[in-house]
């Protein structure tokens, strides 16, 4: 059995397939595979791990039907054409759980980072701005006890809301298709409508999947009913808002400071203004990127691979 990867993985779990009579077949180049090598690639090969922005869509489907098992390297899976797969019967992996209280904490630096302009005086440094003192110039926003909205509080908002709570005891309020019992028992969460959401939220994070649903839901018109105060945080994906709307939410004082992880597209450009603004802080997409998570989320691909390709149930299962 064979398996291609899109990266290079660690010698551990090489070996681990290895040890499984796999051959392994790694990307070694520093640049995404095109669509016609992935093609080219998995055509000679039984299953795929993908790790990074591959698009597993319809065209791509229809030309390897006999994969016996797709392993995503990620908790999102908006980039696989889910139907498709399932047509063809390609059983579809990724990596829940083991990321949440790595992503949970990037939200949470973010909304610190924001809260207290941590970007934009770290940058007054570099420029040589670190001279004659003011004591109300830029000042940044008390977490205390503010509200914390959730938009999706599955298990990465579940872990913010947590630290949130315990670090500055900050209400909860979420909004979600159902109810989440746990978090309303134990972090005393509420129940809002979209609407209340926008409205009530002192800082407003983004936990849910990019689907036709939530494409842009964060726009212009959902920016207008959030407080003047608020900070918006989007750790889960670009497409979830609208990125011209935002910035002119931020320059126009419609809400108060953003704070990003994921943008539209992927890479953003180095001149994008929003780098330059003070009351925005940008990361590139480095939501689960601790060590011990990077490693447990290769741990769990790799074995959705040797259980798919053995013809067992998968683990962490997509469909
Ligand atoms: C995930 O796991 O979905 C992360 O956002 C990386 O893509």
């Amino acid at each position: 059995m064979k398996v291609f990867i899109t990266r290079e993985i660690p010698e551990e779990v090489r070996e681990k397939l290895i040890g499984h009579d796999i051959t392994v077949t790694e990307w070694t180049e520093k640049r995404d595979l095109k669509p016609e090598e992935l093609i080219q690639y998995c055509k000679s090969h039984d299953a795929l791990l993908s790790v990074g922005p591959n698009k597993i869509n319809r065209p791509f489907l229809g030309a390897c039907p006999h994969l016996k098992v797709i392993a995503l390297n990620s908790v999102g899976y908006d980039n696989v054409d889910v139907a498709a797969a399932k047509e063809l019967a390609i059983p579809v992996s990724n990596t829940p759980d083991v990321l949440s209280k790595a992503t949970a904490d990037t939200a949470f630096m973010l909304m610190m980072m924001v809260a207290r302009k941590a970007l934009y005086w770290h940058k007054t440094i570099m420029d040589g701005e670190w001279g004659f003192f003011e004591p109300m110039k830029e000042t940044g926003i008390e977490l205390q006890g503010k509200t914390l909205g959730i938009f999706g509080l599955g298990r990465i908002g579940f872990e913010l809301a947590k630290s949130a709570k315990g670090a500055f005891d900050m209400p909860i309020i979420y909004y979600n298709r159902h109810q989440n019992e746990e978090a309303e028992s134990k972090l005393g969460a509420k129940l809002v409508s979209f609407d209340q959401l926008l409205a009530q939220s002192d800082v407003l994070s983004i936990h849910a999947n990019l689907s036709k649903e939530t494409m842009g839901l964060f726009n212009k018109k959902t920016f207008a009913k959030m407080k003047k105060e608020a900070i918006f945080i989007n750790t889960a994906r670009g497409g979830l808002h609208n990125e011209d709307d935002l910035r002119q939410a931020l320059e126009n004082g419609v809400i108060a400071g953003a704070g990003l992880d994921v943008t539209n597209p992927e890479p953003m450009v180095p001149n994008n203004p929003l780098l330059f603004m003070k009351n925005a802080t940008v990361l590139p997409h480095i939501g689960s990127s601790t060590f011990e998570t990077r490693m447990a989320m290769i741990q769990l691909a790799t074995d959705n691979i040797i259980a798919g390709l053995k013809g067992e149930k998968l683990l962490t299962p997509i469909w």
